[in-house]
């Protein structure tokens, strides 16, 4: 499958994009870099350096994708509270604002959530 992989030089999508290049699969990751880091990512994988934020540059990420995973994110407590609105942009509002410009959309969309404990 074609996957794409947002976030994917963090932590979550590090590991997740090890095993989507494991298992066989074509990896385009989609990272701005601004916590992440190339260091982790695997060579195999096709990086993007781009904002989620940016709903041009991610409908052609994802042009012809099977699947998307959503990993980019805020994902610290204080920049939350700092920047509300900025939070909600890259980990939410992203697919919002993608899937209404995208025609047509990937097959599937997979979001990040926390774990239930
Ligand atoms: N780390 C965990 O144990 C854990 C557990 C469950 C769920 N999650 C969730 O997984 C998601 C990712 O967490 P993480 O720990 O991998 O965070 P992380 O900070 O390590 O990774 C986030 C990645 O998103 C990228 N990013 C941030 N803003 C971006 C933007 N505007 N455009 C493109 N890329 C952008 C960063 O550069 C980074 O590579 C979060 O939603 C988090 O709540 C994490």
């Amino acid at each position: 499958m074609r996957c794409v992989v947002t976030g994917g030089c963090g932590f979550i999508g590090t590991h997740l994009v090890d095993r989507l290049v494991r298992d066989g699969h074509q990896v385009i990751v989609l990272d701005d870099l601004s916590t992440g880091n190339l260091e982790g990512l695997n060579p195999l994988a096709e990086p993007l350096y781009c904002s989620v934020t940016d709903s041009h540059a991610l409908a052609a990420a994802t042009e012809g994708a099977d699947v998307v995973f959503h990993t980019a994110a805020w994902a610290r407590i204080e920049r939350s509270v700092a920047d509300p609105v900025g939070t909600h942009a890259v980990n939410a509002g992203t697919v919002a604002s993608s899937s209404g410009a995208q025609r047509p959309m990937p097959k599937r969309w997979s979001m990040n959530r926390p774990q239930r404990r």
